[in-house]
């Protein structure tokens, strides 16, 4: 049992403005020059304190895959795993754009199956955007047709690892950055209401964010897009691999954990938890009836 879901009880920080983001909003804090935070969550505590801290965009990524799931790398996520952890996410989030990460293979094939899978996402998870990777340009306009938001995501694609040959910077070469630029664009004018930029140069990503009409979201693209966003884990010590350059680490909640954990064992293996405060006791009538009833039961026994 634990009372820690309850609605009140909000931090301090939940004095952020209440203003629900949506993907125009998005759009407008682009015209108006301010810098768009997002961060992925994957579960209802971590989502909460996320939306609580006034982040805008909130990813269920299928970073989730890795992070929460231990695989080595996301391609094993399923269309089930996701809904199930967006479902947690959406019951947390009260203001930020709530996006769903498309996972492998859910938007590979035909068009119209991916337009399936996505309306799920909204359907019966609760996602107000669905990402998808790479230049799907065909996919990004059925899915706005069909009136559902898409976050585009070029560059480093993770869901491409085999085909890149592990985890590298994209966009190196000229030839790279103008087919980049080509479909950042491409995906735009389909209708994506956002584009990330993984992996990519500084100087490419600004480029882009230059030449496009929607919102940059980047990582590891350095300081030029319209917004950042990380992966929830990497920002707060929760990782067990050596960071990436574009990490930055505000905390190390892996040492709070362990350290917390430890001292829980160590009070219980010397008695110390729970105290005489942490525990329930019977009201004082009952406790002189248990008494009595002790004492007639060692009589008797006598
Ligand atoms: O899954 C993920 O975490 C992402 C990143 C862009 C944050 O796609």
């Amino acid at each position: 049992m634990s009372l820690t879901n309850s609605p009140g009880g909000a931090s301090p920080a939940a004095a952020i403005a209440t203003t629900k983001v949506t993907m125009p909003a998005l759009l407008e804090m682009k015209r108006q020059g301010k810098p768009i935070s997002a961060l992925t969550a994957y579960d209802y505590a971590t989502a909460r304190l996320v939306d609580e801290a006034g982040i805008e965009m909130i990813l269920v990524g299928d970073s989730l895959a890795q992070v929460v799931l231990g695989h080595d790398n996301t391609l094993a996520v399923t269309v089930d795993e996701m809904l199930h952890h967006t479902r947690a996410v959406r019951r947390a989030v009260r203001r930020a754009l709530l996006v769903a990460d498309m996972p492998f293979g859910s938007y590979h094939g035909e068009v119209r199956d991916g337009l399936a899978n996505a309306v799920r996402f909204v359907k019966e998870a609760g996602a107000e955007a669905v990402k998808i990777e790479g230049p799907r340009v065909e996919l990004v306009r059925a899915l706005t047709e069909a009136e559902i938001p898409v976050v585009g995501h070029l560059g480093l694609t993770p869901q491409s690892v085999h085909r890149m040959g592990g985890y590298r910077v994209q966009g190196k070469t000229a030839e790279a950055v103008t087919a980049l630029k080509a479909s950042a664009r491409a995906l735009a004018e389909a209708g994506a209401g956002a584009v990330v930029l993984e992996g990519v140069p500084r100087e490419v990503a600004a480029a882009i964010t230059a030449d496009l009409p929607v919102p940059t979201i980047g990582i590891g693209a350095g300081p030029d897009c319209d917004g950042q966003i990380l992966v929830l884990h990497d920002l707060v010590g929760m990782t067990f691999a050596p960071a990436a350059k574009f990490v930055r680490r505000y905390a190390d909640a892996g040492a709070l954990i362990r350290g917390a954990v430890e001292r829980y064992r160590e009070d219980v293996e010397r008695g110390a938890f729970p105290s005489d405060e942490e525990s329930y006791h019977l009201p004082q009538a009952a406790q002189r009836a248990l008494k009595t009833g002790h004492k007639q039961e060692a009589l008797r026994k006598a």
